[in-house]
């Protein structure tokens, strides 16, 4: 099974924006991408705060961007309060669901569990979880990265196992995100070598399987991050809220 051809550029936009300042960015984005001389090889998805999928969605019908959202309930309906499921993201469009992000494991105490029964949901939805593992700064200098990734991605696989290839994963360090530190793009590799190997292990199209990198990729540091054999596209944060930022990510994955 050979790779997936296509790069995979997602910005997540986390609790930023409004209507006004959302019309702005997809707006100059959608500028940037229509110039005769901009060269668009990969995929791209834009993730907006659930209230404006609604909004998003109308400004880029018809482009070749996706609609992405930043997280879903672990349960399919009923009294939830305050959840939106995977089958309301379907509804709007919504055709990329980031699940499992650190800054929700984090504050929102998402376990690994939680973020298998997502990535679920999604699956079941037709909806493809971005699914994001990641080490903290501790676990980077106690020498446990490689546990920690494997340990969160093999709750993934092991719940939605005959599925797994249709996932995206992002690998996303910690201490990488939203600090200007980003990891080196022999760190990012190696990680990215070890998630393979552990995708190979479960399904013979892990190399279908485009594992994305996130933490503080920006325009000037994405084309070397992007050049590694295994780091087939960016979660984009910060740099994703600059149209010009982001425009230069997406040309620098060619
Ligand atoms: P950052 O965020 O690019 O601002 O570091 C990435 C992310 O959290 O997905």
């Amino acid at each position: 099974m050979s790779r997936n051809p296509r790069k995979l550029v997602a910005g997540n936009w986390k609790m930023n924006g409004s209507l006004a300042a959302n019309q702005a960015l997809v707006q100059d984005l959608l500028a940037g991408i229509g110039q005769p001389e901009f060269d668009m090889t990969c995929d791209v998805a834009v993730c907006p705060p659930a209230p404006y999928l609604a909004q998003v969605r109308q400004l880029l019908a018809g482009s070749a961007i996706d609609l992405g959202a930043q997280d879903l309930s672990q349960h399919e309906s009923g009294a939830f309060t305050g959840d939106v499921s995977a089958a309301m993201l379907k509804d709007f469009g919504v055709r990329y669901a980031i699940v499992g992000h650190s800054e929700r494991r984090q504050h929102q105490g998402e376990t690994d569990v939680h973020v298998a029964i997502k990535v679920k949901r999604a699956l079941a939805a037709g909806i493809t979880p971005i699914v994001c593992v990641g080490e903290t700064l501790r676990e980077r200098e106690e020498g446990m990265t490689e546990f920690i990734v494997k340990r969160q991605m093999s709750a993934v696989i092991h719940l939605n196992g005959h599925c797994i290839s249709e996932i995206v994963v992002a690998y996303e360090p910690v201490w990488a995100i939203g600090t200007g530190r980003t990891a080196t793009p022999e760190q990012a590799q190696s990680v990215h070598a070890v998630l393979r190997a552990q995708l190979k292990a479960a399904t013979e199209h892990a190399e279908r399987v485009r594992i994305l990198y996130g933490g503080s990729m920006n325009a000037a540091n994405a084309a070397e991050l992007l050049a590694q054999p295994d780091i087939d596209g960016g979660l984009i944060g910060g740099a994703a809220l600059k149209a010009p930022d982001f425009l230069k990510i997406l040309a620098a994955s060619a």
